[in-house]
C-alpha cells in the first residue's frame, strides 16, 4: 500500500510535510508531530513547490541539519515554497534558511550554543508562545545565529548568544525557532509544536490509532476484495501487528504461515499457535521443520555458511508449506515506514546477510499488503494492544530471523539449542522481573563452544560458559553494553548455574557497537 496522493493518510486527515535537510532530527519531528495526533511524512528537501501543491499539506515543518547556509551547495529549499500560503515552521537550520532566502541575514557569530539554553520571550512571544513561560530551558545545537529578520518579521525570544531565538510573520504564517522543540530536553517543545499545528495550520487532531485500523482496514479491502492473502509470521511485532490488522479487514481470507526452525526461544511456538490460532481464531499453518533444520546445520560452524543455509531452507519450507495456497495472490509483510525512508539496519546488513521474514525473494508471484508502510515502531506496538495482542508480543524484543543459531558460536544441535534456551529464558525472566524489560533494546544468552575447570560441590567440573549480552540502543545501528546492577547479573548467572545442566561459568559481554555487533555471530 503505498502512501496518499494528496493530503493526509484518510479522507479527512490534515497532512503536514516534514522537510529533511540531512539531520536525523526529521523523524524525531515527524513522530512528535504524530504524538500532537496530526499525520505526517518525510520529504526531501529538493521538493518542488509545484509537488507541495499537490500534496495539499495543511503545514510544513523545515528540519535541522549539519550545513551552514554559507557553505557552497548549501541544501535550500524551493524559494516558491514561502509564497505558497502554507504555514511553514523551521527548526534551527530550517530557520537559518528562512531568514537568508527571504532577505534577513545569518553570520558565524563566534558563540555557537550546545546544550540546556535559559530562553527568554520577547514581544510576548507572538503565535506560538500562547501560554509557554516567559522563561524556559530549551535545546541549543548550533553554530551559526541569525544576527537580522527579514522585512515584516518580528523577533520573540532570544538567548544569552543568540539574538534571534525565535522570529515570525504571522501574516505569511511563517515561523522559526533556533532551537530543538521535538526534543525532550526542551520540555515546553511539544506545546510549541502543537500550538503550531493547530493555531498556525489550523490542523485537526485526527491522528489516532483508532482512525488509523478503521482506514487501514477499509484500504485492506479495497486492494484484497474477495481475493486470499498469506502472511509469514516470525513471532515479531511487524508481522504480527500486520497480521492481526489484515486479519481484522478479511477474515478467512488470510492465512498465515509460521515457519517453525526449531531455533526459536522458549515457548515461542506455543505462543504464535495460542495467541493466532487459538485467540484470534487466524487460519494457521504451523510448518514443523525443526529436525530439517538441524540436518541442514550439521557440521556447519562459520556463521555466514549458517546464515546462508538457514535463509535458503526457510524460503523453501515457506513455499512447500504455501503449496496448499496456490490461490493466494496477496501477501502481507509489516514493512514500516523507517524501512520506507531508509533501512534502519543498512550498516549491519553489510556485516552480516540479514535474513527475516520480510526478506523472502522477489520472484514469488504476490501482490504486496503492507498495512504499516506509514507507521512508526511506537504507532505499530499501540495499534497491536488495541487489536488485543499480548504484551509479550507487543513488546518483544527484535530477534534475528536465524533466531538462536546466531548465538551459538560452533555446530547447532538439538540439545545445544535446549541448553540455551534456557539459559536465555532465565536472562529474559530476571529482567522482566526487575522492570527492565523496556529500558533494555535486547538481552540475551550465547553459548560459547570452549570449555573451562569450576568447582561444584566438591566436584570439579569441566563445561561450558554463558555469555549474557543486554545492550541499550536507539535503532541497532549503534548499542551501548547495559550497565545492570551486579544483584541482577549475579542472581541470573546462579539461576543459569544452577539450573542449565552443563554450564559451569557465566560472562557479561561489556563490548558495545562499534566495535562489536549486537549478536555474536
Ligand atoms: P547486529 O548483530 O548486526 O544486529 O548488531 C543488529 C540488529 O539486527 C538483529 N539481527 C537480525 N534481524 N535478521 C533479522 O531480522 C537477521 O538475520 C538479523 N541478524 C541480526 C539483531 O538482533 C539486532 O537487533
Amino acid at each position: 500500500m503505498s502512501g496518499p496522493v494528496s493530503g493526509g493518510w484518510a479522507t479527512g486527515d490534515d497532512l503536514v510535510l516534514v522537510v529533511d535537510f540531512g539531520a536525523q532530527y526529521a523523524q524525531l519531528i515527524a513522530r512528535r508531530v504524530r504524538e500532537a495526533r496530526v499525520y505526517s511524512e518525510i520529504v526531501p528537501h529538493t521538493i518542488t513547490a509545484d509537488e507541495v501543491r499537490r500534496r495539499r499539506p495543511a503545514g510544513i515543518v523545515l528540519s535541522g541539519g549539519p550545513s551552514s547556509v554559507h557553505v557552497d551547495g548549501a541544501p535550500l529549499l524551493d524559494p516558491a515554497i514561502y509564497d505558497l500560503g502554507v504555514p511553514i515552521l523551521g527548526i534551527c537550520y530550517g530557520s537559518q534558511l528562512i531568514a537568508q532566502q527571504l532577505g534577513g541575514e545569518v553570520s558565524q557569530t563566534g558563540r555557537g550554543e550546545y546544550g540546556r539554553t535559559d530562553l527568554e520571550l520577547q514581544n510576548g512571544g507572538g503565535r506560538l508562545a500562547g501560554a509557554l513561560p516567559p522563561q524556559q530551558v530549551v535545546w541549543m545545537s548550533h553554530f551559526d545565529a541569525i544576527v537580522r529578520v527579514p522585512d515584516g518579521f518580528t523577533v520573540t525570544a532570544r538567548t544569552a548568544d543568540c539574538p534571534v531565538a525565535m522570529l515570525e510573520a504571522p501574516e505569511r504564517g511563517i515561523y522559526g525557532v533556533q532551537f530543538h522543540p521535538e526534543v525532550a530536553h526542551t520540555p515546553h517543545g511539544q506545546d510549541l509544536l502543537t500550538r503550531f499545528l493547530v493555531d498556525a495550520c489550523g490542523c485537526r487532531q485526527t491522528w489516532t490509532m483508532t482512525n488509523v485500523i478503521e482506514t487501514a482496514v477499509e484500504r485492506i479491502r479495497a486492494q484484497v476484495g474477495s481475493g486470499r492473502a498469506i502472511c509469514g509470521l516470525s513471532g515479531g511485532v511487524d508481522s504480527a501487528v500486520a497480521a492481526a490488522l489484515v486479519h481484522r479487514a478479511i477474515g478467512k481470507q488470510l492465512t498465515c504461515v509460521y515457519v517453525d526452525t526449531g531455533l526459536m526461544r522458549l515457548g515461542e511456538s506455543d505462543q504464535v499457535e495460542d495467541t493466532f490460532h487459538r485467540t484470534f481464531g487466524i487460519d494457521l499453518v504451523h510448518a514443523r521443520a525443526a529436525e530439517r533444520f538441524f540436518d541442514r546445520l550439521a557440521g556447519v560452524t562459520d556463521p555466514e555458511a549458517k546464515r546462508k543455509a538457514i535463509g535458503e531452507l526457510f524460503i523453501r519450507v515457506f513455499e512447500e508449506a504455501r503449496g496448499g495456497l496456490t490461490d493466494a495472490d496477496f501477501l502481507v509483510q509489516g514493512t514500516l515506514y523507517p524501512d520506507v525512508i531508509e533501512s534502519g539496519t543498512s550498516t549491519a546488513a553489510k556485516i552480516k546477510s540479514h535474513h527475516n521474514v520480510g526478506g523472502l525473494p522477489e520472484d514469488l508471484d504476490f501482490e504486496l499488503v503492507e498495512p504499516l508502510r506509514s507507521l512508526f515502531k511506537d504507532e505499530v506496538r499501540r495499534i497491536g494492544t488495541e487489536l488485543g495482542l499480548p504484551d509479550e508480543i507487543v513488546w518483544r524484543q527484535p530477534f534475528p530471523g536465524p533466531g538462536l543459531a546466531v548465538r551459538i558460536i560452533g555446530e547447532v544441535t538439538p540439545e545445544r539449542v535446549a541448553l540455551l534456551q534456557r539459559a536465555d529464558a532465565i536472562v529474559r525472566e530476571e529482567i522482566h522481573r526487575a522492570g527492565l524489560e523496556r529500558e533494555i533494546w535486547q538481552a540475551f544468552a550465547v553459548l560459547a563452544d570452549i570449555r573451562s575447570v569450576g568447582v561444584m560441590g566438591d566436584e570439579r567440573t569441566y563445561g561450558h560458559p554463558i555469555i549474557i549480552r543486554a545492550v541499550t540502543s536507539e535503532d541497532a545501528m549503534t548499542a551501548d553494553f547495559a550497565r545492570l546492577p551486579w544483584e541482577l547479573l549475579e542472581r541470573m548467572a546462579g539461576r543459569i548455574i544452577g539450573e542449565v545442566p552443563g554450564i559451569n561459568r557465566v560472562a557479561y559481554d561489556v563490548t558495545s557497537k562499534p566495535p562489536g555487533t549486537i549478536e555474536w555471530e
